[in-house]
């Protein structure tokens, strides 16, 4: 009786064992189908661009770096919002990687919002990723701002590119994805920002924290701010492409030099939807939007400011 309840007790465990292995090693699976690695481009690896990296690279806890606050110079994230032009930059990314010695990386979709541990493996299999390749990468995911230093690490160059917040309502529209908050206005009836607040702009620069989900929230809009000027140099409006580019040269030049002559050779423009919305529609919206329209104008003036004495450079 004793010997046969051992016996059970150790096949249970290495049952147990069996199945905590194979869901580890399901995990590395996925893990290692974490990219997609869309550009095969050749590159030319001139050895002093592959000697930094791999000084850049070799991190680190931030204590040792001293700096918590620098940034990634030859480590790029691109966070896209949905429907902002954010798949532009990602081709420009693509095509400019084989120029600029880096290469594009476009990370697995996936959700928005990740738990700690989530966040973690993420970057996790970043840095190893960085530190395989040795070479600089730029990364794209459509993901709420990661603070890559609360995992101890450095963090990315972000950058970003946003558009009005109509004219996104209206994209989304003109998509077929009918905008809930659009229809409620056309009713008449009271309305509020609703879901849609995951699809603006403000939770992607503000972050994983769940009070950046909240409709019209100070805090979330200078918790956003404050992200876009400690680690976003450049954040974009896709109705403003040429000082988008122009300050995405000038100002993360590693990986946008040369942008605006290939988006001059090769590239034509995006075509503008055109806005059917009368103006007190828009009013209601911008009233309900309010943040977001605070957050759209301030970029908006810094995009300004950094190109102010770039000139006519085209
Ligand atoms: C990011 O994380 C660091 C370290 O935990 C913290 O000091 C900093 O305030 C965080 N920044 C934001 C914007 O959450
Ligand atoms: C942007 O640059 C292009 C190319 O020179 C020019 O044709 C266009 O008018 C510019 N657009 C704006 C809005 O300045």
């Amino acid at each position: 009786m004793n010997m046969y309840f051992k016996v059970r007790c150790v096949l249970y465990y290495s049952c147990l064992l069996t199945i905590v292995a194979f869901i580890f090693v399901l995990n590395n699976t996925n893990e290692l189908e974490q990219f997609e690695i869309e550009t095969v481009t050749t590159f030319k690896y001139a050895s002093e661009y592959r000697t930094l990296a791999n000084q850049r690279l070799v991190t680190r806890s931030m204590a040792d770096l001293g700096q918590m606050d620098r940034i990634n110079k030859y480590f790029l994230f691109l966070n896209h919002v949905p429907n902002c032009g954010g798949e532009f930059l990602i081709m420009l990314l693509q095509q400019l990687g084989g120029l600029n010695n880096y290469r594009h990386v476009r990370l697995k979709r996936g959700a928005q919002i990740l738990t700690t541990y989530d966040q973690n493996e993420l970057i996790t299999s970043i840095y190893r990723k960085l530190r395989d390749e040795a070479i600089p990468l730029s990364f794209d995911r459509s993901i709420y701002f990661i603070n890559f230093t609360h995992y101890d690490k450095q963090s990315p160059t972000y950058v970003n590119i946003i558009r009005d917040p109509i004219e996104k309502l209206s994209s989304r529209t003109y998509f077929g994805k009918e905008s809930e908050l659009l229809k409620c206005i056309q009713m008449r009836t009271k309305c509020s920002i609703g879901d849609e607040i995951y699809d603006f702009n403000i939770p992607y620069f503000c972050g994983q924290h769940p009070k950046c989900r909240i409709g019209n929230s100070g805090w979330a809009l200078e918790m956003a701010k404050k992200n876009v000027e400690k680690f976003y140099p450049v954040v974009g409006i896709l109705e403003d492409l040429n000082s988008t580019l122009i300050a995405l040269e000038e100002h993360v030049p590693y990986f946008f030099k040369g942008v605006r002559q290939l988006y001059e050779k090769k590239l034509s423009g995006i075509p503008r939807i055109n806005l059917q919305m009368d103006f007190s529609t828009q009013n209601i919206l911008k009233r309900i939007l309010k943040t977001e329209y605070e957050f759209y104008e301030w970029i908006k003036a810094r995009l300004k400011r950094q190109t102010q004495y770039a000139g006519n450079l085209y």
